[in-house]
């Protein structure tokens, strides 16, 4: 079965995966197996010594398992998945995405060198950046990634990672992979390779179906799996998908960080999440397109990002980079919006309605969830930005972040129409 498997579409390839590799061989099971083992036997402790030295160059094409936190089989399942999803060399998952991204963060830079990154992130990486990077006296220099002159402005030989997210959490602004990839390229050209910048992309909001950042010049991409990668809100966890030279210095990281992903949650993801993504975000996307319009028409709205809306600033980027798999724009099924209205309160207001009385949408973070999610993320998922930094980068205070689910979206109109009125 698996011989002739890459002639066979990416929907496809994510149902079946690889049943038998080197690695692992469930020829024999229609869904693998979930191994769940915190130490591994070991025959000698010959065979226990070539598995640490083994393990520490790399050698894992047919590894000798040693304990869970090193590598173990149902978690390497997943990561072979999501690496090809990706289009990447190798994947490694985390306990969660904010782990994924601490760890690949750590694994490529020192005190003293640079981070170039937008002035809005996702609050945690935000603040993660913030607090304990500036503690470890890692330089983290914010400039608008809208602008690519900004970015090459502020390259400097410390310069090591250039990180951003697009479509941006929460407003969507697009930054333009390919053309930030050129002169992150230019750079490289001048640099021997252990100076190297990466460029990385935190692809949460896409998933691998919506957009593949590596296709486009991106060294590393980035996930938070509990949002829709899991889909179903029952893990958390996270990924970054690599190239080969640096798979084993962050395998290495990951191992003395401990932040490695519990194989029960990457058993869920294998087995429920990745094989209904696209269903799920295809259907998700459809219902966006809906809600986003009905918004825009709304007379208590003063703006609507969604990529697929004509009057949408960043569309021509965001058709160049957000592909389904066949090619067709993959707008996402993510929305922000800004209640019309001079007061500081009315997008708590509104989502505070939604709390009490709606049946379709729910007041919680996290996205990407089969349920229609709602949050304001001035004061909640990126709160802990300055707030003149988020006042001066379009992040309102009446703004509200939507994560369409896959309730029918007449009921979703139903009950946004019902806090429309409240207000
Ligand atoms: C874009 C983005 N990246 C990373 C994360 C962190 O993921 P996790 O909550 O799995 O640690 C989140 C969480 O909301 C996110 O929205």
């Amino acid at each position: 079965m698996s011989k002739n498997s890459k002639r066979y579409s990416k929907e496809s390839r994510l149902i079946h995966g690889e049943m038998k590799t080197s690695v692992w061989d469930y020829s024999h099971n229609v869904v693998p197996p979930l191994s769940s083992n915190s130490t591994f036997r070991l025959d000698s402790s010959e065979r226990g010594s070539m598995g640490f030295e083994e393990y520490a160059n790399n050698k894992n094409n047919k590894p000798i398992y040693i304990y869970d936190r090193l590598e173990e089989p149902t978690t390497m399942m997943l990561e072979q998945r999501l690496a090809e999803a990706e289009g990447g060399d190798q994947a490694l998952t985390f306990a969660s995405g904010m782990a994924a991204i601490s760890t690949t963060l750590l694994a490529l830079i020192k005190s003293g060198q640079r981070i170039i990154t937008h002035h809005i992130l996702y609050g945690c990486t935000d603040s993660l950046l913030r607090d304990s990077f500036a503690d470890l006296k890692i330089d983290v220099t914010r400039v608008n990634m809208c602008n690519i002159k900004e970015i090459q402005k502020n390259i400097t030989k410390e310069t090591r990672i250039i990180y951003l997210e697009t479509p941006l959490n929460p407003t969507l602004e697009m930054m333009d992979i390919p053309s930030i990839s050129s002169i992150v390229k230019k750079e490289n050209a001048k640099r021997d390779g252990g100076n190297k910048i990466y460029l990385i992309v935190d692809n949460t909001f896409m998933t691998p179906w919506g957009q593949r950042p590596i296709h486009h010049g991106a060294d590393i991409v980035v996930h938070s799996l509990t949002k829709a990668i899991g889909g179903y809100g029952t893990d958390t966890a996270g990924a970054a998908i690599v190239p080969n030279e640096i798979y084993s210095k962050l395998q290495i990281k990951r191992k003395d960080f401990g932040g490695m992903l519990s194989s029960r949650s990457a058993w869920s993801i294998l087995t429920y999440g990745i094989p209904t993504l696209p269903l799920r975000v295809k259907k998700q996307q459809e219902s966006a397109k809906k809600i986003a319009e009905y918004l825009e028409s709304h007379p208590k709205v003063k703006n609507v990002k969604w990529p697929g809306l004509r009057s949408f600033k960043g569309q021509k980027i965001a058709k160049k980079q957000m592909q389904d798999p066949e090619g067709n724009f993959f707008p996402g099924f993510m929305i922000y919006f800004e209640i019309k209205s001079n007061k500081q309160n009315i997008g708590s207001k509104f989502v505070n309605f939604i709390a009490k009385n709606s049946y379709s949408i729910t007041l919680a973070v996290s996205l990407g969830n089969i349920k229609t999610l709602i949050e304001c993320p001035f004061s909640m998922t990126h709160s802990v930005i300055p707030e003149e930094e988020k006042l001066e980068n379009n992040l309102d205070q009446n703004g509200i972040r939507l994560s369409v689910g896959l309730e029918s979206p007449e009921d979703l109109k139903k009950d946004l129409e019902a806090a429309f009125s409240s207000i």
